[in-house]
């Protein structure tokens, strides 16, 4: 069973779709044991009490420093033995300390289909807001392991979807989400359980 932990910050609507497609059988093999928010309050923590799932909350800010606010994350991971990390819609950037430590064990979705719109600062809704103002017709989700590159780690898996006339950022997310991310990201993780990754 690969135990999972899971990173967070906001919403957590692709946690959902991770607790989702474990309970229903489209995730095998692997089991949520924690979720971390850097965000207080945040709404995914929720979700994962509702589930029975531990969350954790460690903010950037009550660390003296990055460096050890990204140990606090080691420990909190060792801890509950996590051998898959995964970040669903956590807005922070991690350093070559943290990314080097779990080697080919953090992945990331990210809401477009990369190379385009990502790196530093291409994240939530700014994505789409760049997608939108570039006039792309297709845009889509992309799952991929995290390096010390943002957003430039190997990519795993990526679903496009269409761009609508009137779409706002808004409408083209709920879409991408939708049609991509949920349903890219948990077949990522029955890869990895799997072993077909
Ligand atoms: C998702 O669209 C995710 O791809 C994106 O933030 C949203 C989080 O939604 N992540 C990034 O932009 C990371 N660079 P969620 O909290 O409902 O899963």
């Amino acid at each position: 069973m690969l135990k999972v932990a899971v990173l967070v910050s906001g919403g957590g609507t692709n946690l959902q779709a991770i607790l989702d497609a474990v309970d229903s059988g489209k995730i095998t093999n692997a089991k949520v044991e924690k979720v971390i928010s850097n965000v207080a309050g945040a709404y995914a923590l929720e979700r994962a009490k509702n589930h029975g799932v531990q969350g954790v909350t460690l903010r950037r800010k009550d660390f003296e420093n990055k460096r050890a606010w990204e140990q606090a994350l080691i420990n909190e991971i060792e801890d509950c033995g996590a051998q898959l990390i995964v970040l669903a819609g956590f807005m922070a950037i991690l350093s070559e300390n943290f990314t080097k430590h779990f080697e080919n064990k953090i992945i990331n979705v990210h809401p477009s289909l990369i190379p385009s719109f990502c790196g530093e600062g291409m994240y939530g809704l700014h994505v789409h807001e760049a997608a939108l103002a570039k006039g792309v017709k297709v845009s889509g989700a992309t799952v991929h392991f995290v390096n010390e590159e943002v957003d430039g780690g190997k990519i795993i898996a990526q679903k496009a979807v269409e761009v609508l006339a009137g779409d706002t950022p808004e409408t083209l997310q709920k879409r991408i989400m939708q049609q991509a991310e949920w349903i890219i990201l948990p077949q990522a993780i029955d890869d990895i359980a799997n072993n077909r990754i």
